[in-house]
């Protein structure tokens, strides 16, 4: 039976990771996988995550079946943080929402819903996107296809491109769209961008697949939200995947979500019994401790208001390094074409070099980036930023002489 199958490449962030490991060099720089990381280089489990785990813990009586939806309560306060409490597509009972493991769970969950309702249609994904949304997408049978989103050589936006692009795409298409901090690029579509996008996918019938995986790391959890709440309130339908890997740190957990925006309440609920059995026929149901924690520190007001001050820390250490990384390159280059990194959001930027360039500051320098220039800016660190920045300095010098 398995004759025919021949060995693959490793996955190539967990290829890089090993080869980090491997690397015994005192001043290696981990830039490629993307987790949160303190001043000390860790990746914490956040204090009110202990809290809920501790009191979730001494009340658990049981550990019988949740269900192929998971925790109710867990589904209703991602809702609410994710759309807000009085958003009127709830309120008319178009939303419907299941707890998944974790947002490539979800997004899973949501290419399968995709695929039994509208089996011919193509999903549009920006060019660049992250990794594993093709095989996660793909994998469910449907047609991918990029639209423009970025330009890694200028730094910029592909805005105009993006629309052109978009308003091509054949009506009932799905859009699959990065809700804030694109990964890999850090760009995201200011307010007025947004509000002409979801004019586009309104006039073309297009489903939006927002896919919300970084909620509070970009301004903050309300205004990275916002998007959002603006989709589901002018179009008819449309898709969320949410994560609640990096704003918890809940990462191994596996703890996510996907809200399903229909037109009516009727066809919400008909929608929703195809997730459940979606759900059902692959993983049966999620994982619930996890997603016991976070329902917990969605619904305790001193839980809640803990976790926001810890995911404004984390946010604002991300950007704070964005800041000094983006000072070093101009005092390394000499110039200020890096000044673009202090602007993006999120945890990535790309740095905007070649492949070639990335294996040499792999191998001459210690530093590790995805072969995109993928930088993870919480792997920056006071100790570390000059030395990043010169060695991008000394590799683009001798490469331009
Ligand atoms: C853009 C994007 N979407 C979704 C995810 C899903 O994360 P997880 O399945 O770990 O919750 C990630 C994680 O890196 C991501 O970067």
């Amino acid at each position: 039976m398995f004759q025919p199958l021949q060995r693959l490449q490793p996955d190539s962030i967990l290829g890089l990771m090993a080869k980090f490991r491997a690397d015994s060099a005192a001043m290696k720089v981990d830039l490629g996988v993307g987790v949160y990381r303190d001043p000390d280089g860790h990746t914490p489990v956040l204090d009110c995550v202990r809290q809920a785990e501790r009191q979730m813990l001494a009340e658990q009586t049981t550990k019988a079946y949740v269900g192929a939806a998971g925790r109710e309560e867990f589904n209703q306060g991602v809702e609410e943080l994710v759309l807000g409490a009085t958003h009127a597509a709830r309120r008319a009972g178009r939303v419907r929402t299941v707890q998944a493991p974790g947002g490539c769970g979800a997004l899973r969950v949501g290419a399968e819903l995709i695929r039994a309702a509208a089996p011919d249609s193509v999903v549009h994904v920006s060019d660049p996107t992250w990794g594993n949304h093709l095989p996660l997408l793909g994998n469910s049978g449907l047609r991918l296809e990029r639209y423009p989103y970025y330009d890694a050589g200028h730094h910029a936006l592909r805005f105009e491109a993006m629309l052109e692009r978009l308003d091509r795409a054949a009506p009932g298409d799905t859009v699959l769209i990065h809700a804030c901090c694109h990964n890999p690029s850090g760009a995201d579509l200011d307010p007025p961008q947004w509000r002409t996008l979801v004019e586009l996918l309104a006039r073309r019938r297009l489903v939006p697949y927002l896919d919300l995986a970084y909620q509070g790391f970009g301004e903050g959890l309300e205004a990275d939200a916002e998007p959002v709440r603006l989709v589901a309130e002018r179009l008819p339908e449309a898709l969320i995947a949410v994560s609640f890997s990096k704003n918890l740190g809940l990462y191994r957990e596996r703890v996510g979500a996907l809200l399903v925006v229909s037109d009516g309440a009727e066809r919400a609920d008909a929608v929703h019994s195809h997730v459940l059995q979606i759900a059902r026929g692959i993983y049966s149901m999620p994982p619930d401790h996890g997603a016991a924690i976070a329902a917990r520190i969605f619904t305790d007001m001193p839980l809640r208001q803990a976790w926001k001050l810890e995911l404004d820390a984390m946010r604002m250490r991300i950007n704070g390094m964005r800041d000094l990384l983006a000072r070093e390159l101009r005092a390394a280059t000499g110039d200020d074409s890096f000044d673009f990194i202090r602007s993006q959001r999120g945890m990535f930027s790309l740095l905007g070099v070649s492949a070639p360039t990335v294996e040499r500051l792999r191998e001459r320098h210690h530093i590790y980036m995805t072969a995109d220039s993928r930088m993870n800016l919480a792997g920056i660190m006071q100790h570390n930023a000059a030395y990043v920045a010169a060695a991008v300095a000394t590799e683009l010098a001798a490469q331009a002489a």
